[in-house]
């Protein structure tokens, strides 16, 4: 499955909040080289506009509320991400926006891989080409 919502373990300590986390290849199914995290954003702004190659990533909202439209080439999807401890698998070949529902809401990203722009596809078109290369691999 490339797309996967995930409950982030989370404990919750009396008067003193809570603590939430997840472990590389234990609770999200690949090793983590690069962390980065998006904020400052205005309330409708809409980011993304973009497929994977290779990279696998899971995304988490600590603050705020952030609808991620997510589209695979045959069909489409959305999940909210809104603060609560749950995130979000993005695997390859999975084109994905990410709207902010509310102002500074913070999306936090943990990445497979370092950051390579060879392996971004930024144009619509070449991800249908991309997702029609790629079909028989996934069956
Ligand atoms: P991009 O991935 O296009 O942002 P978004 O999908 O949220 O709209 O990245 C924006 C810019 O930041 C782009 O110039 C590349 C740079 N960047 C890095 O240098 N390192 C990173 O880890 C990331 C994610 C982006």
């Amino acid at each position: 499955m490339q797309n996967e919502v995930i409950s982030i373990k989370t404990i919750t300590t009396e008067n003193s909040g809570k603590l939430s986390f997840f472990e590389a290849e234990r609770n999200i199914p690949f090793a983590i080289k690069r962390v980065y995290y998006i904020h400052g954003v205005a309330n409708g702004v809409r980011r993304g506009g973009h497929a994977h190659k290779e990279l696998w990533q899971f995304l988490f909202c600590p603050y705020g509320k952030i609808r991620i439209l997510l589209d695979d080439g045959s069909e489409k999807s959305e999940v909210v991400l809104d603060g609560l401890p749950k995130g979000l698998i993005v695997g390859p070949g999975i084109w994905h926006d990410m709207i902010w529902l509310k102002e500074d809401s913070i999306l936090c990203v943990a990445a497979s891989e370092y950051y390579d722009e060879a392996d971004y596809i930024r144009d619509y078109d070449d991800f249908i080409k991309f997702v029609r290369a790629n079909i028989y691999d996934n069956l």
